[in-house]
């Protein structure tokens, strides 16, 4: 069963950002949850929910960080866009399966979207946001 802690390392420091972060974690882990149980209804619903989170989520983060000038926002547009082609791609193929009764069988791919947008694209903007004065309270690792 696929589940994640919400982990210090997901934190940008900008509060709306990290809320959305949350609600995503909450998200696949509940969606967990229904394929575990075997609840397919239950299942499908927390599939569109899952889409719902992450699409919303992209466009809040872009709207924060064009807001706040982030220099880089293009790139991380583009970042997000594959990531949407990708759960689009996914999203398809839950509601194929639906027919047949089988619980979500991309759990892992969802999972690697969640990481691609926490881990691998919204670093890029962490040391942006703490020079706008959003900080996560942690010591950057080469003052310990
Ligand atoms: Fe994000
Ligand atoms: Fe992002």
């Amino acid at each position: 069963m696929v589940r994640i802690d919400f982990s210090k390392l997901f934190l940008t420091g900008h509060p709306e950002i990290d809320a959305d972060h949350r609600l995503i974690v909450d998200a696949i882990n509940g969606l967990s949850r229904a394929i575990q149980d075997k609840d397919y209804e239950l299942c499908c619903e927390r599939c569109d929910h899952f889409f719902e989170s992450i699409e919303g989520h992209f466009g809040r983060e872009e709207s924060i960080l064009e807001e706040l000038g982030f220099p880089r926002l293009d790139g991380h547009r583009e970042s997000h866009r594959n990531l949407q082609e990708k759960a689009l791609t996914l999203k398809g193929c839950c509601l194929e399966v639906r027919e047949k009764n089988n619980p979500c069988p991309h759990i892992d791919d969802l999972l690697d979207i969640v990481i691609a947008d926490f881990i691998k694209y919204d670093t890029e903007f962490k040391s942006f946001l703490d020079w706008k004065g959003f900080s996560t309270g942690e010591l950057p690792s080469f003052a310990l």
